[in-house]
Formats: C-alpha cells, structure tokens, sequence
C-alpha cells in the first residue's frame, strides 16, 4: 500500500492555490532527499555507485543542482538537456550521454563537455569518429538483449525495440572500440519501465554481470561499470506497493559475488539512471476546478489539462487525486476529471469514485513529479504552468515561471514580417 499524502498541510494547500496562479506544479525538497539517501543506502555496498538521474523526467535545473550536491549525476539524451546539465552545475563524466538517432553535433557537444558517451548503435562508432576530432578514452554501448529477455509491458519486447546493439554485435563493438585506442568501458542497458517486480531489475544485473564476462573472455576488455538504465516504477496506485531496493540491492550483491568476483572482474561499478523513483511521488498538479457538469455522465472540469500532465491521456496511466480538504469525506461520487482542450481523451481519470466536487474545489494529482510537466506541450495554445518547490523549512519557491502569452509566440513570425529563407 502507499500512501497518497500532501506534502503540506491540506491549509497550506489550500492557501497556495488560492495565492498562485493555478495550475501549478509543487514539488517536495523533502520527499526528494529522502528517496535519494534511501537509494544511496540500499547501495551502499556497490562500488562507484551513482544515479545518473534522467533529466528528461524532471528538466529543472533547481532539481539538479538539488541532486548533484546528493552525489548524483545527469542522464542525457539530447543537447539542450546536456546544456541543463552543465548550467546545473553538472560536467565531465557526472554525465551520461545516453541518446539514440544521435545527430553529430550532439555527440561532438558531449565529447567537449567529457560526458560519458553511451553508444546506442555499432553503425555510431563512424558517427562518433566523424564528429569529434579525438574519441574518448571513454567509451560505453546500450545493449539489448532481443529475445533473451521479455521486457515490460510499457517498454515493450527488446526484439521490437528501436534501441541498442544486438547480442550479436555488442562483443564486435568493444572489439573496435579497443583496436582504436579506447582505454575504458561501460555497459547499458534498459530493458523496463516503470516496473515494480524488483526481481526483474535483479534479473537485468544479472545478464550485464555475464555479459561482462563475456567481454572479458573474447574481446579482451574491463568493464569498468554497468548502467542498469531507469524504469525503476513507482506505486501510482493506492493498492501498489513500492519496489524493495534493499532486496533487489541485496539480490544483487549476492549475484556480484556469484558472477563477478570469481572472474576477476571486481570492483565492477554499478550506477543507474533513474527519474522516476526519485522525484515522481514528490511532485503534484495543483488544479483548481472550474465547472462540475452534468451530461451522460458527471464531469470535473480542471484549469489543468492534458497539455500539463499528459500520461494518463497517453497510456491511460492512473494518477490518484486528492481533493483538498476534503480527504475525509465520503467517495460516494463518480466523476470523470477532465481539462479543457478539444480533444476528449483530455481525461485525468474515468469512473474515478471522489467525494461531491464542487466549483473552485482545489484537486491535486498525485505522483506528477517525473515524465509530468517534461511532457507538457501547447496544443489549443495552453500556456505552460509554474513550477515550484516546498523547500524543508516550509518555504516556497518558484523555480519555473507560467509562461505566458508572449513567450508563446516569440518564435512567430507575424503576416508584417516573414522572414526570407
Ligand atoms: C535511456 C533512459 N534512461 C533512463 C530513463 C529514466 O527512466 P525512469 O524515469 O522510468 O527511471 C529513461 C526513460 O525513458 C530512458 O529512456
């Protein structure tokens, strides 16, 4: 079971909504830390262990100069993220540049920053060669495994998976790699999201342990560390419980003893890059509800749309809901909660059983802080919202402003002045 607190008060909820402009995006300083220490003493025990945390699930540079004094690091996958990530503070090899369909110009960028290049292709050796003028001594390749592992349901079977080297391949790739002149090597893989069976995650280790061994025996090359890859899931739902890091860190270390140690391959560094389980139960949509209609059915119409938090309109992902104040009231309500564009999938929630909603009532939707407001776009010309921080003394902070109707069409070029191409 998990529970689907506030991170305040419901007053001081309130009390927010009623002050700023809604919707908004909160998230919790305290909630943050804790999961980060939580995943620091599960892995205590791991040589070199790291989170490289996917800046794609929380793109705020106040979260990751929030995480990089934590000890964790940045998982790239575009430009302007590894941009993000050295504004935040984040350089060198605290970076993973882990991307695929790679333009040159993003790998000649990570290379100059001293990122950590994860090659998501054998045919990007060429392509890493022919962007930069001197290849990292550096260098790590995502692997899938293709039909020796099932995937999960949301990333699907790795055999239909646009991404990583094949089984086939991946030896072949730290062949070349050595041959020219690379000194040092990672291993990557992701092969779940959002996946809460924590012997899965464990399964994983495994296959990189032996595929290190593998590499060892015919290329002749170290693996200095294997990056397990995110999908480390997350409890969205009341009844679900979160995944037990101690014991897939436990099951874990009793495989490194099986499989790494004997082949003489320890210390063997082992990080992650995971979002989700670090900032996405600390982050809330703050919305505030606009008309309560009656039609062939009971709807709640937010300020927040799918513009602002798209998973569940996308993969009909549950996010629970509180309604402030309100938490002790009777569920004898059944509502859809819907936004305002014109598309009738923006729904966050279907036959969702909701105490009686009544106009300006302020609804919070739970566990929005990872793939949340990253996801957000502009159709029906929805303006972004402001993000902000419950920082552990209680205080708050605006680390995004709301956008506005200015920023919206800086990039426009009006009928009075198009622009010769
Ligand atoms: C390559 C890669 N690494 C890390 C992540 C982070 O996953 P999560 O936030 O579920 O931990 C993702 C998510 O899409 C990813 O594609």
């Amino acid at each position: 079971m998990s529970d689907k607190k506030l991170p305040c008060s419901s007053a001081h909820m309130r009390e927010l909504a009623d002050r700023l402009p809604t919707p908004f995006y909160l998230y919790d300083e305290r909630g943050i830390l804790d999961a980060v220490r939580d995943m620091k003493v599960a892995f205590a025990w791991a040589p070199g262990f790291r989170n490289y945390f996917a800046v794609k699930a929380c793109p705020n540079p106040t979260i990751l100069s929030l995480l990089a004094k934590e000890g964790f690091g940045a998982d790239c996958s575009s430009l302007p993220e590894l941009l993000l990530a050295k504004s935040s503070g984040i350089t060198g090899e605290m970076i993973m540049f882990t991307s695929n369909d790679t333009p040159d110009e993003e790998f000649s960028e990570a290379v100059r920053l001293g990122a950590i290049v994860n090659l998501d292709d054998i045919t990007h050796i060429e392509a890493l060669e022919r962007s930069v003028e001197k290849l990292p001594e550096l260098i790590c390749f995502r692997y899938n495994p293709g039909p020796k592992r099932t995937g999960n349901a949301i990333i699907g079977n790795p055999v239909e998976a646009k991404y990583g080297v094949t089984d086939d391949q991946i030896v072949e790739c730290y062949r070349i790699m050595k041959e020219k002149g690379c000194k040092r090597f990672g291993l990557h893989t992701m092969v779940a999201s959002n996946e809460l069976d924590g012997s899965y995650i464990v399964e994983t280790a495994r296959m990189l342990f032996s595929l290190c061994v593998r590499i060892q025996r015919e290329a002749g090359v170290r693996i200095e560390f294997i990056d397990m890859g995110g999908g480390i899931g997350i409890p969205y739902r009341p009844d679900q419980d979160a995944m037990d890091l101690k014991a897939v860190s436990t099951g874990m270390r009793a495989l490194y003893e099986q499989i790494v140690v004997p082949a003489g391959l320890d210390p063997l560094n082992i990080v992650f890059e995971c979002g989700r389980v670090v900032t996405g139960p600390y982050g809330y949509l703050v919305s505030k509800v606009r008309h309560v209609t009656r039609k062939y059915k009971d709807y709640v119409g937010l300020d927040a749309c799918m513009a602002d938090l798209m998973r569940p309109a996308l993969y009909g992902a549950y996010h629970h809901i509180s309604v402030v104040g309100k938490e002790a009231d009777p569920f004898d309500h059944v509502y859809d909660v819907t936004g305002s564009l014109c598309e009738n999938n923006d729904k966050f929630a279907i036959d969702r059983k909701l105490p009686l909603i009544e106009r300006n009532d302020i609804l919070v939707l739970h566990d929005a802080g990872a793939h949340g407001y990253a996801m957000g776009f502009n159709y029906n010309a929805k303006l972004r919202p402001a993000e902000y921080l419950l920082k552990s003394d209680g205080s708050v902070v605006m680390i995004r402003r709301a956008q506005t109707y200015d920023d919206y069409v800086e990039t426009l070029r009006f009928s009075g002045a198009p622009v010769e191409v």
